[in-house]
């Protein structure tokens, strides 16, 4: 099933009072009345994805993060039975179009258990890393990163918001809100003209 639309890509007006306003925000919310319309989500983006893009999915247990990242690992031509929920292992790696680092922060608890994953070392122009309870250590993400954060709504219906927090994601939401409707291609694997590693912000 596919997933219907509750609001169109927008400008997002939830600035916090006494913020520049950032021009390049932006986000996209929609309701998601299955498993299987998570799945199509996440296959959306894992078209879109370009790579050097930080996925912050957030939500509570049982939210949806994991079949998120299903569906984006078989958006990237991945094999998606392979991902499971990481949080005893706490870094996966799928081989795909691109490769697809998937995180688990929910058993860390310090900046330096964090540290010691070595996270900073994940965020390059070739990878695509997707972090499960990124809302858990906001300050050790990257400034641009798409946040995909789930809601119950019932046993089988969620909501999801896609918030761009920077130029780079903002181009992402832009695909993605092309990739998941029928018919439209996405303008996909336009690589990126910068080079090098993506910095972390500096803490
Ligand atoms: N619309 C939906 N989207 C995602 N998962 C759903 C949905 N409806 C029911 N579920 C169920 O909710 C659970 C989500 O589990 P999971 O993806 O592991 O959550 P999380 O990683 O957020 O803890 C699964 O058992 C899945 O079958
Ligand atoms: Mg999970």
């Amino acid at each position: 099933m596919k997933p219907s639309r509750a609001r169109s890509l927008a400008s997002s007006s939830d600035q916090a009072p006494g913020t520049r306003p950032n021009a390049t925000a932006a986000s996209l919310d929609l309701v998601l009345t299955s498993l299987a319309a998570t799945e199509s989500l996440g296959r959306a983006i894992g078209c879109a994805l370009t790579g050097g893009d930080v996925l912050a999915l957030i939500g509570a247990l049982g939210a949806g993060k994991t079949a998120m990242v299903r569906g984006i690992a078989a958006g990237l031509s991945a094999p998606p039975d392979a991902v499971s929920s990481p949080t005893f292992v706490l870094v996966h790696e799928y081989r795909g179009r691109l490769p697809l680092i998937h995180i688990d922060l929910y058993r860390l608890h310090t900046d330096a258990e964090l540290e010691s994953i070595g996270l900073s070392d994940y965020f390059t122009d070739r990878t695509v890393v997707a972090i499960e309870w990124a809302d858990r250590f906001p300050a050790m993400l990257p400034e641009d990163r798409l946040e995909v954060r789930l809601t119950h709504r019932s046993p089988a219906t969620r909501t999801v918001r896609l918030a761009a927090k920077g130029p780079q994601s903002r181009s992402l939401l832009t695909r993605i809100d092309q990739a998941r409707r029928p018919g439209k291609r996405p303008p996909s694997s336009r690589k990126k003209t910068t080079t090098g590693t993506r910095k972390a912000p500096a803490r």
